[in-house]
């Protein structure tokens, strides 16, 4: 989940690069470098932590160069510190990779063997040695490079360089993305178009096994038998402006904000609220001729999924798998004729989902992508997308995404109902009337930050929480504990109402704060229930519910958030707010790096 670009270029490009890596900076923030040819030789400078720290670095000791490349690194192997950064060096090879090298450990025996000495613990040095070894037993570059890619395992974008040649990228794929730029007498390397955006709209993506050399007024793309291939040239739509933060002191901040607008433009788009249906568009399969859904996704996403897995159901009467994409890949689902698959992914780019859509592409049934970046990979490999019009979500935990694809997701189970004959024509026009009312009702709970950043106060000061919900909100219990573990870095779990007396009311005592999502709904008197039994272990309830909720909950409670009374189906696009900022909040009490959390990418490109 690193960052890679590369540029062959006619003025000196370090600075070009640095901007590259800033768009690129969602890939991973753990260190940072970049490589030029400066008079004849490889020259680079890298630094640990964020890119500022590489750009210290270069106004102190600046770069020359028309070629370069550069990296910004999530670390795999090796733990986050200069010497593991890239580029990475072997006698005259410059080296940037994203991925991870299988069979590293193999050839790192080989290597030593061959005199070879390794500096990092990373697996990307071995590619470095390999193509070396190749110019030392007197290949040429290109050849060296292709001789060494035929020795890896694994997942893999890279861009190498050559001492001695100032009009040579190698730039490579399997598995992680990359995309090559055509400029005018420059050409451009990076992980995706957005990197390449300041410089060219034009781009190429290498498909995996491609690999590419790329010269100032040339680029050759072959494949791994080593034979020419065409691959498509296109028409960028990144925008080369760098997305600011605008009045907010986060992006996650700005995110959670922009969602009223952006939930009424994702939803604009599939509902026509006119006319009180689902709008036609193009369908990658017909829900009336499938009798299975097999959605899966990571995070947050798969949270989404599991959302709709109930308005599926429900409305639809469409059976829906919903999997983690890490164990459906390897979990051999059969897969019938009548199914069709889902994948759900803001990046596009998650390397379990995008291996999960592959096996459903072996198993030869249709395939659906909710992608928010459109170019992506999940995106071009799927039968027919479904994009979210989110905009670029910088912050890593994803807000504004999700309420986004939960927006598409209930428009495509609206579209399932009638498709599949399930809702009459009345009930199609007042569930796109509900749903054409859930951006009003967000920014009513918007307004709701004093009281939610007070209770955030009191999270601050513990370290465990409990989520609780039915439901569709017990997948919001679960996006609630994961949003406020990872930029909290508070312990969170979230859980069926119902399922707190097989365990986990074992952890129950005063101490223990215990958030319940209930609005009104027809199940509340069940989970006002399982809110007895934490009042009567002394446990802290924080109940977010609705004006009737707050009315009927007769428990204690150490805090009432009371949202607006909302239709049940649109319920979950409107309580995933609350459980946001309150995870935003807390996270800045605590002085936590609220948009780039500790040990986290927003793009997950290996496993
Ligand atoms: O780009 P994707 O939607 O495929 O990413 C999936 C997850 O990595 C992502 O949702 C992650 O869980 C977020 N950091 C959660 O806030």
């Amino acid at each position: 989940m690193c960052g890679i670009v590369g540029i062959v270029g006619h003025t000196p490009v370090a600075p070009l690069i640095v901007d590259a890596l800033k768009r690129l900076e969602y890939r991973g923030y753990d260190s940072a470098g970049v490589a030029t040819i400066e008079n004849g030789n490889l020259a680079r400078r890298r630094a640990e932590g964020k890119l500022i720290n590489l750009e210290k670095r270069l106004k102190s000791e600046p770069l020359d160069g028309t070629i370069g490349i550069g990296h910004t690194r999530w670390a795999t192997h090796g733990v986050p510190n200069e010497t593991n950064a890239h580029p990475h060096f072997s006698n005259g090879v410059a080296i940037v990779h994203n991925g991870i090298i299988e069979n590293f450990a193999e050839l790192r025996e080989e290597l030593k063997k061959d005199g070879y000495t390794f500096d990092s613990q990373t697996d990307t040095e071995v590619v470095a040695h390999l193509v070396a070894r190749e110019l030392a037993r007197g290949a040429r570059p290109v050849d060296a490079a292709f001789r060494a890619l035929k020795r890896l395992e694994g997942a893999f974008a890279l861009a190498i360089m050559f001492k001695g040649d100032e009009d040579l990228i190698v730039g490579a794929r399997n598995g992680p993305p990359l995309a090559v730029g055509h400029g005018e007498g420059e050409m451009f390397l990076g992980s995706d178009a957005i990197a390449l955006a300041p410089f060219t709209n034009s781009i190429t993506y290498l498909e995996d096994g491609d690999w590419a050399v790329i010269r100032r007024n040339l680029i050759q793309i072959f494949d791994m038998a080593g034979e020419p291939v065409e691959r498509k040239r296109q028409q960028s739509v990144g925008t080369s402006f760098l997305v600011d933060k605008g009045n907010h002191r986060h992006f996650m901040e700005k995110e959670i904000h922009e969602q009223p607008e952006v939930i009424s433009h994702t939803l604009a788009h599939y509902l026509d609220f006119v006319g009180g249906q689902a709008k036609s568009f193009d369908m990658p399969f017909d829900f009336a001729k499938i009798d299975r859904l097999a959605i899966s996704a990571c995070g947050t996403a798969y949270l989404a999924g599991l959302v709709s897995k109930y308005w599926f159901e429900r409305y639809a009467r469409l059976p829906v798998d919903i999997d983690i994409a890490s164990e459906f890949r390897y979990r051999e689902m059969p897969l019938g004729k009548d199914s069709a698959a889902l994948f759900v992914s803001q990046s596009g780019e998650t390397a379990d989902t995008l291996a999960s859509l592959r096996y459903c592409r072996k198993a030869g049934i249709p395939i659906g992508a909710i992608v928010n970046v459109r170019e992506s990979t999940i995106a071009r490999e799927s039968d027919g997308i479904f994009p979210t019009l989110a905009g670029p979500e910088i912050g890593v935990a994803s807000t504004k995404a999700f309420t986004c694809q939960l927006s598409v997701l209930a428009s495509l189970a609206v579209k399932a109902a009638s498709a599949r004959g399930k809702i009459s024509a009345d009930e199609e026009k007042a569930l796109v009337r509900q749903l054409s009312e859930a951006p009003r009702y967000a920014s009513q709970v918007l307004k709701l930050d004093k009281q939610i950043e007070k209770v955030a106060r009191e999270l601050s000061q513990v370290r465990h929480v409990l989520y609780l919900g039915r439901d569709t909100n017990y997948p919001l219990a679960l996006e609630g504990a994961l949003k406020l573990k990872e930029i909290s870095y508070i312990h969170a779990e979230g859980y069926a109402a119902g399922e707190l007396k097989h365990g986990p009311i074992a952890l129950i005592d005063e101490t223990m704060p215990v958030i319940v999502i209930a609005p009104h709904d027809r199940i509340f008197d069940k989970t006002v229930s399982n809110m007895q039994e934490v009042a009567a272990r002394g446990g802290r309830i924080i109940l977010i519910t609705d004006q009737k909720g707050a009315q009927h909950a007769t428990v204690k409670t150490m805090e009432t958030i009371v949202l607006p009374d909302v239709p049940e189906m649109i319920a979950p696009l409107i309580y995933a707010l609350p459980i946001q900022m309150l995870a935003y909040f807390t996270a800045v009490f605590m002085g936590t790096d609220v948009d780039q959390p500790r040990n986290l990418a927003k793009s997950v490109t290996v496993e």
